[in-house]
């Protein structure tokens, strides 16, 4: 369903929106802010993935500065910290378009601590930096549906609340700090177990000649099914790995997750014992497809 920036008055506010890092993700959201009716000014460092979003009426430009130099509000959609860090302080970075009334809000999956420092490198700059990371990939963004954790200073969350309600079916915002990276991390810890506990359970089923189409109908006949186990994974049992959220993006967010952990003291056995799995699984080569392919990888190792 299309949706608009409504504003308190029902009117949709037509907004100047810049996304930096079209994978994906970024391109899911950028597809649906422009049938949304904003302006939307684009970059990617491979200039390639920004084509689809030309074609829809996306200004494609050089440099994250001049993203921000056409934008009230810069949504960052690149892949870790270092690329935010780049970005955003390098040489034709973000802060070096600046304007009275610039925000920035990270949807990236960071580190908290480290989205909390380049907030406030941002802040030298005058700079207001929201953090956004969602919930959902871009079979979810292209509709407007994902789900939105906020966080930061209350008053610039407000001012851009209508545009987050355009990409998100729900917002959360959750306080000053960093803390929507935080619970993200969390919630990406739950992804990762999922898809390692349907891969064994698809896995010890096939070892017995069952069928793991029936073995799906049955959990989710019970209070044990999850969306992606009435899903994803019948698209696991085909192999079908085409990727929304890459395994190696996931792998890369478990490892955030291992030093955040252990940065606040908490002791996390299965993560540690998961990032293993995920981690051999990428350097045997199935990064590229999707994380549920890890279904594939521990077929893999069945097989020597
Ligand atoms: N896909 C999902 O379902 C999903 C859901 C929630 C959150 N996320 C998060 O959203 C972010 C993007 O995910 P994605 O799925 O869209 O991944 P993706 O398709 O792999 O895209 C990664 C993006 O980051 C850019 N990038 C990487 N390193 C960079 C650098 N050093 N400088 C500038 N740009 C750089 C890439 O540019 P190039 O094209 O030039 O490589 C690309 O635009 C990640 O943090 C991911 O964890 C993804």
């Amino acid at each position: 369903m299309k949706k608009e920036n409504k504003s308190q008055n029902g009117e949709n506010q037509i907004m100047n929106i810049g996304i930096i890092g079209t994978g994906m993700l970024g391109n899911a959201v950028g597809l649906h802010l422009l049938e949304a009716g904003n302006n939307l000014t684009v970059y990617n460092r491979t200039r390639e993935k920004t084509k689809e979003l030309e074609s829809k009426g996306a200004k494609v430009v050089d440099s994250p500065k001049q993203v921000a130099e056409n934008s009230e509000i810069v949504i960052i959609v690149v892949k870790d910290s270092k690329a935010v860090r780049q970005i955003s302080f390098d040489n034709n970075g973000i802060v070096f378009g600046k304007h009275d009334g610039l925000t920035v809000a990270d949807m990236s999956t960071i580190d908290p601590s480290e989205s909390e420092k380049i907030t406030e490198e941002f802040e030298k700059f005058k700079i207001n930096k929201l953090d956004i990371p969602v919930m959902g990939g871009p079979n979810v963004a292209i509709s407007g549906d994902l789900v939105v954790m906020a966080s930061g200073h209350k008053s610039t969350f407000e001012k851009f609340k209508k545009v987050f309600e355009t990409i998100g079916n729900r917002v959360f915002y959750l306080g000053e700090k960093s803390i929507a990276h935080s619970v993200k991390l969390a919630m990406n810890l739950q992804i990762a177990m999922l898809a390692l506990a349907l891969s064994e359970g698809i896995t010890l089923v096939r070892a017995s000649n069952i069928d793991p189409k029936i073995f799906l109908e049955i959990l989710n006949s019970t209070y044990f099914k999850t969306g992606m186990s009435e899903k994803k994974a019948y698209k696991m049992i085909d192999d079908k790995f085409d990727a929304t959220f890459t395994l190696e993006n996931l792998k890369k967010d478990i490892a955030t997750i291992t030093d955040y952990a252990k940065s606040n003291g908490v002791n996390l056995p299965m993560i540690k014992k998961a990032q293993e799995i995920y981690e051999n699984a990428s350097d045997m080569g199935f990064g590229k497809i999707d994380y549920t392919g890890i279904l594939a990888y521990i077929k893999k190792i069945n097989e020597s």
